[in-house]
């Protein structure tokens, strides 16, 4: 079986000991880190911004997969390439010049990645999907951790993975929202690649364990 990825989302974690969060992370089997950053106009919240990711980066020993909930995102490529981000993860529904965008990101020496609402069809990436590392499945309106997972995510998967197979690409599937034990198979087994968890992980006893089992149960 393909190699799962597991990506623990730090929104969740505590900002007062984020040093130690985020060792926490560095020391379990989590391979990425999942950085959310909102900017309360794309989203109806507002989570950190540069110089907490500066201190996040500093410490994090793990790709930085850094999502943006921001309008006009382009602004800012440079400066999350500069803050060591390797994934940057734009939104499909933020994006007038998408094409655009994707190549500022890859030239900007990062991966390129795009969210998808949980309104938005997998059929608008049919003209794109061969220019994007990775897709962000959105499993909860994006805005705040800790949401009911939306069950429709389980077709997009199934439709998304027949796109990337059709056009032969390499695209992962990431999944944001909602992510626990209860859906984590079921999401494997539809194609899903990568698996943002923030609240399942971090409001758990033991965060390390939690990351372990999570992993153990998808591989
Ligand atoms: C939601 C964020 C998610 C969130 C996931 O807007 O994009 O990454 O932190 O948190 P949980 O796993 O608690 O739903
Ligand atoms: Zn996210």
């Amino acid at each position: 079986m393909a190699k799962i990825l597991i990506a623990p989302s730090v929104l969740a974690a505590d900002f007062a000991n984020l040093q130690r969060d985020i060792e926490m992370i560095n020391h379990s089997d989590a391979n990425w880190f999942h950085i959310d950053i909102m900017d309360g106009v794309f989203v109806p919240n507002i989570s950190f911004g540069m110089p907490v990711l500066r201190d996040i980066a500093t410490h994090a020993t793990k790709t930085l997969d850094v999502h943006l909930m921001i309008v006009d995102p382009d602004r800012y490529i440079q400066t999350f390439a500069d803050l060591g981000s390797s994934i940057l993860t734009v939104h499909f529904e933020a994006c007038t010049h998408l094409h655009r965008t994707l190549q500022a990101i890859k030239a900007a020496g990062m991966k390129a990645g795009v969210a998808l609402n949980p309104h938005t069809n997998i059929s608008l990436l049919e003209d794109v999907i061969q220019d994007i590392d990775l897709v962000c499945i959105m499993s909860v309106n994006p805005g705040f951790g800790g949401q009911s997972f939306i069950e429709n995510t389980y077709d997009k998967v199934i439709a998304l993975k027949e796109l990337i197979d059709r056009k032969k690409v390499n695209t992962l599937i990431e999944i944001d929202g909602g992510v626990t034990n209860k859906n984590a198979k079921q999401l494997v087994d539809a194609g899903a690649n990568v698996l943002v968890a923030g609240s399942y992980v971090f409001k758990s006893e033991d965060p390390v364990n939690t990351i372990k089992n999570l992993k153990e149960m998808v591989s």
